[in-house]
């Protein structure tokens, strides 16, 4: 399949069905008024990787953002992380993301959460940012990449548009020692448009782009620190949203099944996680 060809798949995937409709009523349900949500409460939903919440925020202890910086958030689906990275670190972050219903959605809650002089959405691809070199002082990703075949050319687009000096922060599903995966799962519906690659492989495209690593953790180790993290994803009634809705509402009707399928795949050592954060050299 060509690049093309994946990301219409990719696109179809993410964007099957009416999003913020879905979103602005599980929020109403819950007792949420959606133009007053904020970012706490939307938590539960909008961070769409393993570990939820807790997952950002160790991937940004690793970068340590400081106010004012640019981040680019790359694949950043409706936006959670990147409205996160701009009301707790002060960023201003611009999201790059292929699935026009996931930046429509991300564009109404960002503008719920009062962010839209901060958080952007660019509807556009990772394999082709649509961004001048050295723009930005973070490039960032989680999730994304495992839609994504030719990770290479990701890795030297990141690297292309860091300053020098920039850091690069990846937070992955990678592939286990046992394959195949069993599908569905939440990022495909079947193999055409998922790639996972071994943690070591991950790596050594990262370092041929161009990076050197800072911080790298892999597979239960990671996922052990990230289950006791003490900002762990926050309850429902921390949240305020009641048990039904979260971030399963992003997966369509068979989220059970894909969810079912990651915590099987994980198990059976088919699929782990990885995350590192890299300097461009
Ligand atoms: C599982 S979601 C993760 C969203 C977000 N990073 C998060 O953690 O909340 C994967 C996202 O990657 C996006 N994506 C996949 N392939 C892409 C590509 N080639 N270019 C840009 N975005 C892509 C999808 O549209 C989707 O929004």
């Amino acid at each position: 399949m060509s690049d093309d060809a994946t990301e219409r798949s990719v696109s179809d995937h993410y964007g099957a069905w009416t999003l913020i409709e879905t979103i602005e009523k599980a929020l109403r349900g819950a007792g949420i008024e959606p133009a007053h949500a904020t970012v706490e409460q939307l938590a539960a939903l909008d961070h769409f990787h393993s570990f939820g919440l807790a997952g950002t925020l160790e991937l940004a202890r690793r970068v340590a953002p400081t106010p004012g910086q640019r981040v680019l958030d790359v694949g950043g689906g409706i936006g959670g992380p990147a409205r996160l990275l701009a009301s707790r670190y002060g960023c201003a972050v611009t999201v790059l993301d292929l699935t026009p219903a996931f930046c429509q959605a991300g564009e109404t809650l960002t503008g719920w959460t009062h962010l839209s002089d901060r958080v952007s959405f660019v509807c556009g691809s990772a394999l082709d940012m649509p961004f001048s070199d050295s723009d930005f002082d973070v490039v960032w990703t989680q999730h994304a990449a495992m839609n994504i075949s030719d990770k290479s050319r990701l890795y030297r687009e990141a690297h292309r548009v860091l300053k020098p000096g920039g850091r690069f922060a990846l937070f992955d599903v990678m592939a286990g020692p046992n394959q195949p995966i069993h599908f569905p799962v939440p990022w495909a519906n079947d193999p055409a448009y998922s790639f996972l690659l071994p943690p070591d492989e991950v790596r050594a495209l990262v370092s041929a782009a161009g990076f050197t690593a800072l911080s790298w953790a892999t597979g239960p180790e990671l996922a052990a620190g990230l289950q006791s993290a003490p900002a762990a994803p926050p309850s429902p009634a921390d949240s305020g949203i009641s048990p039904g809705p979260g971030v399963a509402l992003l997966m369509g009707a068979d989220a059970d099944v894909k969810i079912a399928n990651t915590m099987r795949n994980t198990k059976e050592g088919r699929m782990t996680i990885g995350m590192g954060v890299f300097a461009r050299v």
